[in-house]
């Protein structure tokens, strides 16, 4: 317990690390799918509504606790309590939150490791080695094992050299790479025949569908999913900032970039599917569904770069290097959760906690690679749309009614001196207090009616 807690050297550092949390599979692929199955544009508006009233004061509650505590969930939350009893719950809420990121990492490294796949497969490519890129884009467990192994080995080297040297340093060098492909991407990709059809498919509302219950629970799990929420990915970043920085602008700028990633994502993949469908690639399923499953990236666009010529396969490489890159900073977030419990309350080295907690979410992986029809898509809802907004609860009600009401607004005071005269003084802390949770109550309550 003696280990001198890290810290993120700068702001720039912590937009870079928490951004690279944020944006993740979940902007570049599960938004845009779930906005053209969910009635486009009717999608986009219910989810953005719900990133400003719910995502964003979620997201500082995470971000407030963990300044505060400079701890990991499970002890900040127990250290916020009044009474034993609540102390416990704190510390099984912090608990649940670690089996559930381990969870999404055991199924985030099996997509994670098809884009590695698919990356080096456009590099055989490239050096005309056609039969290794066939058993690279040839579905199959031992493939599937073999690259989520190798996206493991990437995430454990990172997370082994600590907060500034591993999760800050290489954020910051990835991130920016990031933005700069998905921008050339979109450009791209919005200059082919036929891609005006899927920015209609995205763009233009189908309003009948906003009332859908399904419709709002995908879309409050979308947000949770997409901020990293409820898990303490964020509460454990927010305790490596400093006390001199305005943590509600800076959870500002990163709800902002999130959503901004999504948004321009959707430009990208909406586009790209329709200009697939006039070169006679089937984009819809045999039930009339859009493809937006594993086969929208594994089958409809490599067909798509394929048929683009000797060009297609550089937008292929520089797609599935996006698609990795944005995987790669955000597990490093999700393991980085257990990974500070055991270092910091266990007295665990870190080189120890990657480790073996690299390899115990690795072998949850590998039971789901080789029972993937049974477990894979379980898995997911499991952690996504049920765990994650109901631990968001927990820690709404942790901020909102344990902590001490003065404790909470000195610590949103820190590096923040005018505080008082803003917005977010007056209305978070009983926004966090009553509307957080009834909106995810209401929700929940909803999809049971
Ligand atoms: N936010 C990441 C994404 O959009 C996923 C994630 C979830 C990361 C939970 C950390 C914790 O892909």
């Amino acid at each position: 317990m003696s280990t001198a807690r890290g810290e993120f050297s700068s702001r720039f550092g912590f937009l870079m690390a928490a951004t690279g949390s944020a944006v993740g599979l979940g902007n570049i692929w599960g938004f845009p799918t779930n906005a053209a199955s969910n009635g486009g544009a009717a999608f986009l508006f219910t989810y953005i509504i719900l990133a400003f009233v719910l995502a964003y004061p979620a997201l500082m509650a995470e971000l407030i606790i963990g300044r505060h505590a400079k701890a990991n969930a499970v002890n900040a939350l127990r250290g916020l309590s009044t009474s034993p009893a609540i102390a416990r719950v704190g510390a099984g809420v912090g608990f649940a939150g670690m089996i559930t990121v381990t969870l999404i990492l055991s199924f985030y490294a099996i997509i994670s490791g098809w884009m590695l796949a698919y990356m080096f497969a456009s590099m055989a490519d490239i050096a005309r080695l056609e039969s290794a890129s066939n058993w690279l884009t040839q579905s199959g467990t031992t493939r599937d094992a073999v690259f989520a192994g190798i996206f493991y080995l990437l995430t454990i080297y990172i997370v082994v050299a600590g907060v500034r040297n591993g999760i800050e340093k290489w954020s910051s060098r990835l991130m920016p790479s990031l933005y700069l492909i998905l921008i050339i991407l979109i450009v791209y990709v919005l200059t082919l025949d036929g891609a005006m059809e899927g920015l209609r498919m995205y763009l233009v509302p189908d309003f009948s569908r906003v009332a859908d219950p399904q419709l709002i629970l995908s879309a409050m799990g979308q947000a949770f999913f997409s901020l990293s929420l409820g898990v303490g990915t964020m509460l454990i970043y927010g305790s490596y900032v400093s006390k001199q920085e305005n943590l509600p602008a800076i959870g500002g700028m990163v709800t902002v970039m999130d959503m901004s990633v999504a948004v321009l994502a959707g430009l990208l993949i909406l586009p790209a599917m329709s200009v697939a469908q006039l070169n006679g690639i089937q984009i819809y399923d045999d039930q009339g569904a859009l493809i937006a499953g594993p086969a929208l990236i594994t089958s409809v666009l490599p067909a798509l770069f394929d048929q683009m010529g000797d060009g297609g396969i550089l937008v292929a490489l520089a797609f599935f290097a996006l698609m990795s890159i944005a995987a790669l900073t955000s597990s490093i977030s999700m393991l980085e959760v257990p990974v500070s419990y055991f270092v910091e309350d266990q007295g665990v080295s870190r080189r120890k906690a990657v480790i073996l907690l690299g390899v115990l979410a690795a072998s949850v992986s590998m039971l789901i690679i080789w029972n993937f029809g049974l477990l894979f898509d379980w898995v997911v809802r499991l952690t996504t749309e049920f765990s994650q907004p109901l631990l968001g609860f927990f820690f709404a009600i942790f901020a909102g009614w344990v902590w001490n009401r003065n404790a909470l607004l000195a610590e949103i005071k820190q590096g923040h001196a005018d505080v008082e005269s803003g917005l977010f003084w007056r209305i978070w802390p009983w926004y966090i207090k009553f509307v957080c949770p009834l909106i995810i109550l209401a929700v929940y309550i909803q999809l049971i009616i």
